[in-house]
């Protein structure tokens, strides 16, 4: 029964979607923006995939097939690490950066033979959050450290909660909502002032490619990674661990190069990361300052066509180079996703990793963001993909966008 009625619901939800794709009309041009949830891929990224496609081997296995994927996956390995800057120590490939941050939570905690304190940001990804909130149910107590009404988490705090029964402390070098970027070398002195032996990890995801890494150097143990965030294919994730940290393994299966990641290798993606990490690695001040650029065209554009808009999260440097989150007062963010992708142009609303739950993001309240304005905040992120031509485009639908939905929504005090 439970059966038939669920393959009942998906034949009416994909009637839905594909009656959604079919009217919603081809607009004259697209700018797709939504890089938060899933984006673009580098033309060069996807060739390597294909080539990669005809490796049949599984790294574990001593033959040659066996041998080329290893291949594969020793020199995204060290593409990683060069560009990370890591000292030394391993790269666990996962199919995703959650489960690259899932593995750093779960895992150390499952190897600590005594510390029992949790410390993570208000601002973390849910990827990171939801699995630190999981470990309370078994023994583990959770701080989350205040973050400031730009988003950068507050040192005293932090100082003041480290002790000799922390576990580990993690807080994103770059916000995936907000762009702030922390300083992640700070925190390492405070942290490892207080306590030594504390474990650091940061979710780099957001961070690789768009601010210069150097994790030796700032003291970092662990930090994870995903390929989609730096327009790879989909479909793979890295955990860079350093070599004294001890993880257990969260998964148990059989037939892996990886003691911490069991399961076939997504070989063909990991190919693809290591060509994205190449494109990066070449063209990185040159990618930054060009994001930089369309990113500052936009926040400032939006200034002056739209009034009533309020930026989240800091400006210049202090920001990360690909991101653009507003609050449009009077609007709702998930009403304006739908009028803007109508006109070609894709974003998406609140937190895009909550945005289904429609709740507002606990990003932006921890920011001090009313309800209100919460639910009117759309994020948008540039690539090196996107030129001029694109953010002009935006920035010539938004103000009819929101003035449309404005029109037709009642004016509440925000
Ligand atoms: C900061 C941050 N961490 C983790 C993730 C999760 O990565 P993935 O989508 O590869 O699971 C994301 C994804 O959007 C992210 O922005």
């Amino acid at each position: 029964m439970v059966g038939i009625k669920l393959r009942q619901d998906l034949l009416e939800q994909l009637e839905k979607v594909r009656s959604l794709v079919r009217t919603h009309g081809n607009p004259l041009r697209e700018v797709y923006l939504d890089l938060e949830n899933s984006g673009l891929v580098f033309e060069e990224a996807l060739a390597a995939l294909h080539e990669a496609y005809r490796i049949h081997g599984n790294p574990s296995i001593t033959h040659r097939p066996g041998w080329r994927a290893l291949e594969v996956m020793l020199e995204a390995e060290l593409g990683l690490m060069d560009l990370i800057g890591a000292g030394g120590g391993e790269v666990v490939f996962t199919h995703s950066g959650t489960e690259a941050n899932n593995l750093a939570i779960m895992g150390l905690a499952k190897a600590s033979r005594g510390r029992r304190k949790i410390i993570v940001s208000q601002i973390e990804h849910l990827s990171v959050k939801f699995p630190a909130e999981r470990l309370q149910e078994h023994g583990f107590k959770l701080v989350e450290i205040p973050v400031d009404e730009e988003g950068f988490i507050d040192l005293d705090h932090l100082a003041d909660q480290v002790d000799d029964n922390t576990l580990m402390v993690s807080i994103a070098a770059v916000n995936h909502e907000i762009g702030v970027v922390q300083d992640l070398r700070a925190i390492a002195e405070v942290v490892k002032d207080k306590s030594p032996e504390a474990i650091i990890h940061t979710d780099a995801c957001d961070a690789l490619g768009r601010i210069p890494l150097d994790l030796e150097h700032a003291g970092i143990d662990m930090a994870s990674f995903s390929g989609h965030k730096i327009f790879a294919p989909k479909g793979v994730g890295a955990l860079y661990v350093r070599e004294d940290v001890k993880l257990e393994p969260i998964l148990h299966g059989q037939l892996s190069s990886q003691r911490l990641w069991p399961g076939a290798e997504n070989i063909p993606a990991i190919a693809g990361f290591t060509r994205a990490l190449e494109i990066f690695g070449k063209n990185f001040d040159e990618y930054r300052s060009r994001m930089r650029r369309l990113r500052d065209m936009l926040i400032d554009g939006i200034f002056e066509r739209v009034d009533d808009v309020v930026l989240n999260g800091p400006r210049g440097d202090r920001r990360a180079p690909d991101n653009v989150n507003m609050s449009f007062l009077y609007c709702e963010g998930e009403a304006l996703t739908v009028e803007l992708s109508l006109r070609g142009v894709y974003v998406s609303s609140g937190s895009a990793c909550t945005s289904r739950t429609l709740e507002p993001s606990h990003v932006l309240l921890a920011i001090r963001r009313s309800y209100e304005v919460a639910h009117g905040s759309i994020l948008m992120k540039v690539s090196p993909m996107h030129d001029e031509k694109d953010i002009e485009y935006v920035l010539e639908q938004m103000p009819e966008a929101v003035k449309r939905l404005r029109a037709i929504s009642p004016k509440v005090v925000m």
